[in-house]
């Protein structure tokens, strides 16, 4: 197949919405151990609204391409790639290097694509073959590629809370984590409480499998009325995406519950009276993302349970600010997604 030189990419100009504008950039080659992706679909996490305020990576060299998931086809494969051939189609993995057990700190602060990394808003990406994934056969490049971080980072939560059938979940939100953790969380058997802003979306939310709905801005007071749906035991996971709210989240979890700390939609800082710890004898771990192993892992029970992830809407590569702006507003159910190919 003869590749163009040139392809389309969406760059960021300056750290504002405003300032994306699509750009011809040289298709990248192959190195050793390297292929080539023609990029299917990408998908937006909360992470790249969050570099384009400047509020991450605030000295990133511009422009940038942004965003880190996507899918696509193996158009091109280096010397020496045997996971991969021409043909299969992959996904990124978001932190690169990072295959199993714990990532470096050196992978985690300057391996991760959408920033540090050059992004996926492009037609074309070029990665190792050791950090990409086979794809779930049953799902489209579309919803493939809403898997490297906000599907991954539900899964390692639960995993790291040790999830069981019978637990009781609590998620903060619907948006991309949110209800990726929603619905491993039924997968596993568990009962899952969902807080949003919208009754409409907890509606939506209970039409996935939500067991509960509670309005965090209608009952801003929600950790009585989580402990009340869980018959006062209080529930044994929570996924922390608002990160503000973690005080509550403590006071909703059963003894010896689990907090993962993931997000911080409400705000970057909690305080913790640490006797609602201690006594109680609660867990509270950060989250990041996860490994190349876990993706697998995942992308199993995805696969054997046909699980399909909640699209909110996608746009072509032209309209990708508009996703921006919407994730801004946080008016989205679910996943952002750009139609890369066209
Ligand atoms: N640590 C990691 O590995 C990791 C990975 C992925 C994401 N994150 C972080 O996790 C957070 C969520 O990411 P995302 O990509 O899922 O974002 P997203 O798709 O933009 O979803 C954000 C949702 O959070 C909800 N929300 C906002 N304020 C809230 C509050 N005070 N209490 C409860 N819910 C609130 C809203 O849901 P409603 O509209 O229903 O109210 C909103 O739609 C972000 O902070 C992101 O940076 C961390």
């Amino acid at each position: 197949m003869t590749l163009p030189e040139t392809m389309r990419a969406l760059e960021a100009r300056d750290f504002s919405i405003d300032a994306l504008a699509i750009s011809s950039r040289p298709v990248p080659e192959p190195r050793r151990g390297e292929i080539l992706v023609r990029v299917g679909a990408a998908s937006l996490n909360y992470r790249d609204l969050a570099i384009l305020a400047q509020k991450y990576f605030p000295s990133l060299p511009l422009p940038y391409v942004p965003a880190s998931d996507a899918c696509g086809k193996v158009v091109a494969v280096g010397e020496d790639v045997t996971r991969f051939r021409v043909g299969d189609r992959a996904i990124p993995v978001y932190t690169q290097g990072w295959h199993d057990g714990m990532p470096t700190p050196e992978q985690r602060t300057r391996r991760t694509l959408g920033a540090p990394l050059s992004g996926v808003l492009q037609e074309y990406v070029c990665v190792p073959a050791e950090d990409a994934v086979r794809v779930p056969a049953h799902l489209s490049d579309r919803e493939a590629a809403t898997l490297p971080i906000a599907a991954l980072t539900a899964w390692s939560t639960l995993q790291e809370g040790g999830v069981k059938s019978g637990d009781a979940v609590l998620v903060q939100g619907t948006g991309g984590v949110a209800l990726f953790a929603l619905q491993f969380a039924k997968l596993a058997g568990a009962t899952a409480i969902v807080l949003s802003s919208s009754d409409e979306k907890l509606e939506r939310a209970k039409a996935l499998g939500a067991d509960v709905g509670i309005n965090y801005r209608t009952t801003p007071d929600w950790e009585g009325p989580v402990r009340d749906a869980t018959g006062g035991r209080g529930v044994d996971i929570v996924v922390e995406t608002a990160g503000s709210t973690l005080t509550k989240s403590v006071a909703s979890l059963a003894f010896g519950g689990f907090v993962g700390v993931v997000g911080f939609v409400g705000g970057y800082e909690a305080t913790l009276p640490l006797r609602a710890l201690i006594g109680p004898m609660i867990r509270v771990q950060g989250i990041a993302v996860g490994s190349r192993a876990r993706f697998e892992a995942m992308n199993r029970a995805i696969e054997r349970h046909g699980l399909r992830p909640v699209i909110d809407s996608v746009r072509p590569l032209e309209r990708a600010a508009e996703a921006f702006g919407m994730m801004a507003r946080g008016a989205q159910f679910g996943k952002l997604v750009v139609d890369v190919a066209g």
